[in-house]
């Protein structure tokens, strides 16, 4: 089992997910991103990296958009003080996050990406892209090379031309289940 890592907020559907590995990511990424830092700017949009100015109860209300549980603002937190690279971006006019990512892991040699989300009223305009080409890009600096992520089926479309495959070379991921255990 290859997939290092562990899920460390599943989904209420996690069962349905499937782990996708990154692959021969590099020359693709690295060249250019879909949408330049400037064009995003001149649509009203500011990329940002750190949760200094991150209004969490206004991230908070983006997962509840897209379906995810609401979670306490102060374990999120707590989360993304443990996040080792995150990318979000503020709409300038209202100043709210519309879109954000993050990656966990060990800074050398593995990295898992959590939290991919985009506010529905901004879905569909290249912001999800936009994020998630940069933070790859981010990890791959870093020298980062198994990055994973955990994909909904309906997403898997998404992740694809980003780089990922899934169950790469047959390797499957598992996740720790409760109610697997209870049933022995
Ligand atoms: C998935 C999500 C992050 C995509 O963000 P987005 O900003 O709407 O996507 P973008 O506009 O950047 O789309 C980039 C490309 O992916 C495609 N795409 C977007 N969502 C897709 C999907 N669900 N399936 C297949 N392709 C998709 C777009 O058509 C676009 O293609 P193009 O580059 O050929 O034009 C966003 O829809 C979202 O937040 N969904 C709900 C939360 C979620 O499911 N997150 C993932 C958890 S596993």
């Amino acid at each position: 089992m290859l997939l290092r890592g562990i899920i460390s907020n599943p989904l209420p559907s996690l069962h349905l997910k499937t782990p996708l590995r990154l692959r021969n990511f590099t020359a693709t990424i690295t060249n250019k991103y879909s949408i330049s830092d400037e064009d995003l700017e001149s649509r009203g949009f500011l990329l940002r990296r750190t949760f200094s100015d991150l209004n969490l109860n206004h991230l908070n209300s983006i997962f509840v958009a897209v379906g995810f549980p609401k979670r306490d603002p102060e374990k999120i937190k707590v989360a993304l003080e443990n996040t080792n690279s995150l990318l979000w971006v503020e709409h300038k006019k209202s100043q709210k996050p519309v879109a954000f990512a993050r990656a966990t892991g060990d800074n050398v040699f593995n990295a898992i990406i959590w939290d991919v989300v985009v506010d529905p009223s901004y879905q569909g305009i290249g912001l999800g892209k936009a994020v998630m080409e940069r933070l790859v890009e981010e990890l791959l600096e870093k020298g980062i090379v198994n990055i994973a992520l955990y994909s909904e089926p309906r997403v898997l479309g998404f992740y694809r031309p980003l780089g990922f495959v899934a169950d790469p070379d047959g390797i499957r991921g598992m996740v720790y289940s409760r109610k697997q255990r209870k049933k022995k």
